[in-house]
């Protein structure tokens, strides 16, 4: 039985099993993980790298900077003692107003996320730290958390919800966590058809489950749960209670905690047993070069939503001095004071998410701190009102070229969000400003979805998804053009609060709306659709063709750097939405392919090449339970969801041509 945690002794981990030294078992030193290594304690606070939200992550579009990232994090686990880390997180959002949307790599889509997630897994083990993706199944808000049960029909569950989770099994991640809330009636913890159907059946899943805090409900060990974490109201894997369950059970579940530690070396590797890790924990683990990545991660999730008449980059020649207002240009790092350094355990602020995913940072580059850096740098003066009060910053803005107003929300653990809105009243802050200014540039900070009224009004839009310690520096590098804008939308930006699924109070959740969520409902209008992300470039798609690529056929494409006299060189991120035939019943062209090209240059082009797998080409059948492969589908390639270039027929196999007898 694990131990831990209402008040967390030192020197304990969030999650820990005792060694076991009569057998040389070593202990299990869980961490949590979302936005890096938690600091528990205020003596933990700036020894770890406060790194971008997953979400960020997840709008990068970029395999390989998620498995630097994904390098570095496991280093600073390890580097702590910890041989566990309590992530990745990647529940597809469904609820644009869910408190952890900013936890969840996939964002809103299951390739996205089923692509990244393999980076994180493989990147974290690298370094021999375990990984658990969480929070298994259906668990799309916060509100009632512990009481709501979740019911979606077979093919949305398979389809939309369960692609993550077989794709980080498949690169070996090492144990899930069930969650809280209940599905079909059963608790996620005591549901055999989730644990041992699902993930332990159907997906071959060899790890073990280790339950949420708080999240088991019964000795549910022949259900499927290998391990009980603390905060569970009382026993139900004490040994009394174990007693009376099959011992080839127990040992089915012991040997896959077992296999963990054996795979990922426990035995050789584990550094300490707590109490005594003092000395890891205490251990400052950021190092420059992981600050470096945290910086360039937080710069590639930047998504430039709207850039009127090239209002960005800014250049000394034609803006000399800018104003930035608002309160979020100097947003303060919430630390977590109490003695157990937990209190406002879910309270989070503009770089980090609350709650068990949320990092303190030691110090934060504030979008004031970084866009003064930059700006400076240009040459141009920088005059500013750091407060929501709206005709404070419109005096200021009066005096400027350029406005720069920063907007945030935040969110936690445990809590909705009450609306979509952004806080202080920005909204009204951004319409005032736009009377004032000469131009008028909006940078938002936010843990997901967030609406924008304004948005008709302004020059120039930009986003990050609660970027770590390294924001300010992100936006300066952004706006003065150090570096071109790569981030994509990993989510759909609604016009309004109603094109969104909204929280609900009740504790039955049924999925009426089943794969129609996101870009694929169409009764949803999006203010920016899902994979919307502009740069300082224009790119021309060519004419895609059908290759083979191995024993599949691959979609081809030339994509072009348009040149032009304000153009920067800079990536693209074509993607590709495949239409399936009706039998398929999808509800729209969903994503299975996205290619982030190198940096080109002014005319330079790279071809570039969508590859498949026969899953792709998939559909889910509830009748037959089973996965059927299509024979044509029509790839929708283009730069967004909504902005299609081409389309072409596809057909699923390659045709073997006839070879002639000699
Ligand atoms: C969260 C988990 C977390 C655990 C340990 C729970 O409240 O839901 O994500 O890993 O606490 O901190």
């Amino acid at each position: 039985m694990a131990r831990c945690c209402d008040n967390l002794d030192k020197w304990w981990y969030v999650g820990n099993t005792p060694a076991i030294s009569r057998l040389g078992i070593p202990s299990l030193n869980m961490q949590d993980a979302a936005g890096g290594f938690r600091p528990y304690w205020n003596e933990l606070t700036g020894t770890v790298t406060c790194w971008p939200s997953l979400l960020s992550m997840a709008a990068t579009f970029d395999d390989d900077l998620v498995h630097t990232f994904a390098v570095a994090l496991g280093e600073e686990f390890r580097g702590k003692g910890a041989n566990v880390i309590l992530g990745p997180s990647i529940n597809v959002h469904r609820v644009a107003r869910n408190g952890r949307n900013f936890e969840y790599l996939s964002g809103e889509d299951p390739y996205l996320g089923a692509r990244l997630v393999k980076q994180y897994v493989n990147g974290v083990q690298s370094n021999k730290v375990a990984t658990v993706m969480k929070h298994y199944a259906l668990n799309h808000q916060e509100t009632q958390r512990n009481s709501y049960s979740s019911s979606a029909d077979l093919k949305t569950m398979k389809e939309l919800y369960m692609p993550p989770y077989m794709a980080a099994i498949e690169a070996g991640v090492s144990a899930v966590m069930c969650s809280y809330n209940l599905v079909d009636g059963a608790h996620a913890c005591a549901s055999s058809e989730l644990l041992n159907g699902e993930l332990k059946g159907d997906g071959h899943f060899q790890g073990f489950v280790q339950s949420d805090w708080g999240a088991t409900h019964s000795t549910s060990v022949t259900s499927g749960l290998d391990m009980d974490m603390p905060m569970a109201p009382d026993g139900y894997f004490d040994p009394s209670a174990l007693s009376a369950v099959a011992p080839s059970a127990i040992n089915a579940s012991a040997k896959r905690i077992v296999a963990v530690m054996y795979r990922m070396d426990m035995f050789t590797n584990t550094k300490c047993a707590p109490p005594n890790c003092e000395t890891y924990l205490r251990t400052n683990v950021s190092t420059a070069a992981h600050q470096q990545i945290a910086r360039d991660g937080a710069t590639a999730s930047v998504v430039l939503l709207k850039n009127d008449n090239a209002t960005l980059p800014i250049s000394h020649e034609y803006v000399s001095t800018i104003a930035v207002v608002g309160a979020a240009a100097v947003g303060a790092i919430f630390n977590p004071t109490s003695g157990q350094g937990h209190g406002g355990w879910n309270t989070g602020d503009y770089y980090s998410g609350g709650g068990s995913g949320h990092v303190a940072a030691g110090y934060v580059v504030t979008p004031l701190a970084g866009i003064t850096a930059a700006a400076h740098a240009a040459g141009i003066t920088v005059v500013s009102s750091t407060s929501n009060d709206a005709s404070a910053a419109a005096a200021v803005a009066a005096t400027a070229d350029l406005t720069i107003v920063l907007a945030a929300t935040t969110s936690g653990e445990a809590m909705d969000r009450s609306s979509l809105a952004l806080d202080d009243n920005a909204d009204s802050l951004i319409s005032t400003v736009v009377g004032a200014a000469k131009k008028t540039i909006v940078l938002v900070q936010t843990p997901g979805a967030f609406t924008s009224p304004w948005r008709n009004d302004v020059d120039a839009i930009a986003t990050m998804f609660l970027g770590g310690q390294m924001t300010g520096l992100a936006w300066g590098d952004i706006l003065f053009g150090v570096v071109a804008p790569s981030g994509r939308l990993p989510i759909m930006l609604p016009a309004s609060e109603s094109d969104a699924i909204a929280v609900t109070s009740s504790t039955t959740i049924r999925y009426t709306e089943g794969l129609a969520t996101s870009y694929r409902a169409s009764s949803f209008t999006a203010a920016y659709p899902f994979g919307h992300g502009l740069t300082y470039a224009t790119f021309t798609y060519g004419t895609p063709t059908v290759a083979t690529c191995g024993a599949l056929p691959c979609v081809q494409m030339s994509v072009t750097h348009d040149g032009g006299a304000a153009s920067m060189c800079a990536t693209a991120t074509p993607q590709v939405y495949l239409e399936f035939p009706q039998a398929a019943a999808q509800v729209a062209p969903v994503l299975k392919g996205f290619v982030k090209t190198r940096r080109l240059c002014a005319g330079q082009s790279q071809q570039v090449t969508f590859e498949f797998t026969q899953r792709d080409f998939s559909y889910y059948d509830a009748a037959t339970r089973a996965w059927v492969q299509v024979a044509k589908v029509t790839a929708h390639v283009g730069a967004s969801s909504a902005d299609i270039k081409h389309s072409i027929p596809l057909p699923t196999a390659v045709e073997i041509e006839a070879v002639p007898f000699q």
